[in-house]
Parts: C-alpha cells; structure tokens; sequence
C-alpha cells in the first residue's frame, strides 16, 4: 500500500465484538487473563495479548502498526514524547562507557541529552565536525554504539546524507539511528537508505495539530545484533533483569524493539496515553496531504523572503544553490522541508522587533502544527548551548525558524510583509 492508503487503514479493522469503525480508545489499565497459566505465557512473552498498559495497549498497539508500516519496520514502540524515544533508543544500545557519535545539527535537547545528560550516566555523545560521512567516521572507535543523525536538522534544515553515514555505521559494526521527525516517512522513508532505527517526535508534522505530544521508536529489524556480539553483550548474553532472555536469539529481527519495551518502557514508564494515541491515530489519517501543502507553501514563502530586500539570508534547502540541493532530489523527491530559517537585514534586533510584529504566525517553540510558527532558536530552543555550538548547529543570532503552516499562503505572506515593514521600515533603505 502507499502512504495515503498507510496512514488511514494500517494496523487497524473494524473491530470485531461491536464493529467500530474509528479506532476505539481502550481506557485500560489492565487486561484479565483467562488462567494462571495464560497469565505466565503472556508475562514469558510465549503468546500475543496484553497484560498492563505500561507494556501495552490495544489503541496504542494500532499506532505503533502504522508509523511501523509507514517506514516499513519489523515493528515499534510508542511512547509519551520524543525525547522518551530517543532517550530509550540510545540506552538500548549504549550502556556506561559506550559513546553515541552524532551529526552537530540537532534539535537543542536532544544535544543536551547526548552531551549533559547521557555523559553523568556514563555514556558520552560525540559531536562531529560536519554531517558528513568522513566527520563522522573519524569519531567512531571500539566503543561506539551508534551512529546518530536528524535525516532534516532542526533547525539548521541540512539534509543528511543516509546512505553514507549508514555505510560508515556498518563498516564499523554500529548501527545508524535517525530522527525522522522534521521529514516524516512521507518525504523519506530512511530505511530504504541503510539506516537502521527511526525515531519520531509524533507531536510534530504526524500528529499535526499541535495539540498531543508523543513519540515513536521505529525499528528496520535488519541490523545484526548477534554479529556484533562483543559490541552488544545486552543483547546477545542471558538478561538477568528478564529471567535470562536473550533478545537476539528469542527476537531475532526484532530484538531491538522488543528490549526497548521489556527493559525500558516496563521499567521507565514514559507510557503514551491510550487518548494521545487516539488523537494522534486521527492527525496521522491526513498527513501525506498536509505535508504537500506544507512543502508548496514554504517554497512560496522561501522565494518570497529571497526576493526581498530587507532579508539578509534565507537558508532553503529547495533552492538550487543550497548545498544541500542534490539531498533533497535524492532523499527527499524534489520536496524541501516547511521548516527553514532566515535573517532579516539589521541582525538581532531588527529581527526581535520582526518576530514581535507577527500576527498570524504564531510565537512558540514547535514545529510541524497545520498553523504557521515561528521561533528564535537562541534565546529559547538552543539557549543551553554554547555561541560556538550554536553556529555548528545551524543557529545564528538573527536566526528565524519559521514553520510554514497550511493556511492560505497570501496570508502567509502578507503577515511576512508587514512584520518585515515594521522591523526595516524603507525598502529602499534595506536595498542600500
Ligand atoms: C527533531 C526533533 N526531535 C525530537 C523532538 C522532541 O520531541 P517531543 O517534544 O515530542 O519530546 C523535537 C522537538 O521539537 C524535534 O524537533
């Protein structure tokens, strides 16, 4: 099936006892078992079914089916927030003394995580120079766990190139976890590009209303986790904390997920809300329309600011010259990402006032919502980092992250227009 067809019906029919056609909610905490001994299978994970929503839930289970289908995974796990899901993903693999080598282009906590959080439990995140795959393979070493990378960077909107960050993982025995969040399997599905591990903020561009955080861990099911044993003892040695289970042989494909689940959602908890899935299940229904108005209207807008005079830069990975054109034909079908970033002429404070003009595009950090944001990444989303950090990051002073929305996109634009009139009132000036 295609992704229209996916993201309405996969994981999902009418459900047999009442014939409900919409995804029912099942408000449950726990699920009765038809015998001790039923109870013992479920708990030896020897047969399906559910036993406790903090494992899983029936409305949350379609969920994970869908994003699953719609990246084309062996299966995945979903959980309350994005950041949940990369903080279960990189511990599943890294335990104290791995290192996580990663792209610098990231959405600002996920840096905090890998370069505050993560080092006081002793695994470390290691920043490369550049995306590229050369930057990056000159950082992995024997205790590398992972290779990581945002397939588009929030908000620095570089397009990574997977197919050779994932060679460089797979020479050196590591597998490559991305966070697909700003492209979503709409734009690019990374498995088809050798990466092994999907990770999703659903509260962005998925859900798309801006309305219900969530996340998603997406799992490939094709890196090989008893090949690299002496890499991954946790998953190819007896797991004391689970009876002496071990996930690449009782797994095999799906070994990777089901330790995320059985290790850390049983015991971490970061559990999505069988109403949050629901809620996401409905913004999931319209995305691969929404993301092409999404994309129509940010080129408009993008060819918009560059014709301005009163706009310094604009950093649009659609435009020709970008050096991340060529990505976007290969990865992303021609599609450049809503998200973006521009200066306005005058630096900081010419773009405060033009940022504190807007009247239809809202003032806020998030991204991938139906309604047009904006954000200043320095002093909120990328405050924690350093001045030097930030630029590696894609992040300026005067920079403007702008999520273009599906409105009508004059309207877009005419409240570009008259922020931009306020903050550098003459035209002819900005052109001097
Ligand atoms: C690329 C990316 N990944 C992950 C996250 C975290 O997602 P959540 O807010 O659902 O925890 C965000 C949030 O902005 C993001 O932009």
């Amino acid at each position: 099936m295609r992704n229209e067809t996916i993201a309405i019906h996969a994981g999902y029919e009418a459900d047999p006892t009442t014939k409900a056609v919409a995804v029912p909610i099942y408000q449950t905490a726990a699920y009765a078992f038809d015998s001790a001994d039923h109870g013992a299978a479920l708990f030896n994970l020897e047969v399906e079914g559910f036993r406790y929503s903090r494992i899983a839930n029936p409305t949350t289970a379609v969920l994970e089916k869908r994003v699953s289908e719609l990246e084309g995974g062996v299966g995945a796990l979903a959980v309350a927030t994005g950041q949940a899901a990369l903080h279960f993903s990189f511990v599943n693999v890294a335990d104290h003394g791995g290192n996580i080598v990663s792209v610098p282009q990231l959405y600002g906590t996920t840096h905090t995580l890998l370069s505050h959080i993560l080092p006081r439990q002793g695994i470390v995140g290691r920043f490369a120079m550049s995306d590229s795959a050369d930057a990056i393979e000159r950082l992995i070493d024997e205790d590398t766990r992972a290779v990581f990378a945002e397939t588009i960077g929030n908000p620095a909107g570089n397009v990574c190139d997977i197919e050779a960050l994932a060679k460089v993982a797979h020479r050196n025995g590591v597998p490559l976890i991305v966070d697909n969040t700003v492209a979503t399997p709409i734009l690019l599905k990374p498995f088809d590009y050798g990466a092994d591990i999907a990770v999703h903020s659903l509260t962005k561009f998925m859900g798309g209303h801006g309305t219900t955080l969530g996340g998603m861990i997406v799992d490939s099911g094709r890196f090989a986790w008893g090949k690299h044993a002496d890499r991954f003892p946790a998953f190819n040695k007896p797991d004391a904390s689970y009876h002496g289970l071990v996930y690449a042989e009782r797994f095999g494909p799906k070994a990777f997920i089901e330790r995320a689940r059985s290790i850390y959602q049983r015991t971490m908890g970061a559990v999505l809300s069988p109403f949050n899935a629901f809620l996401l299940l409905q913004g999931i229904e319209t995305v691969a329309l929404r993301i092409e108005r999404h994309v129509e209207n940010a080129r408009k807008v993008a060819e918009f600011l560059r014709g301005d005079p009163r706009v310094a830069w604009v950093n649009y990975a659609g435009f020709p010259d970008s050096p991340y054109y060529p990505l976007v034909q290969k990865y992303l079908g021609g599609n450049a990402s809503s998200l973006f970033t521009f200066g306005i002429k005058g630096g900081m404070e010419s773009g405060k006032t033009f940022y504190d003009s807007l009247k239809l595009i809202t003032r806020l950090v998030n991204i991938g919502d139906a309604k047009s944001l904006a954000c200043h990444p320095a002093s909120t989303t990328h405050r924690q980092m350093s001045a030097e950090q930030q630029r590696t990051a894609g992040v300026l002073p005067e920079t403007i992250r702008l999520s273009i929305g599906i409105e009508h996109v004059a309207d877009i634009i005419e409240d570009i227009d008259q922020a931009l009139a306020r903050a550098c009132p003459s035209r002819l000036e900005a052109a001097e």
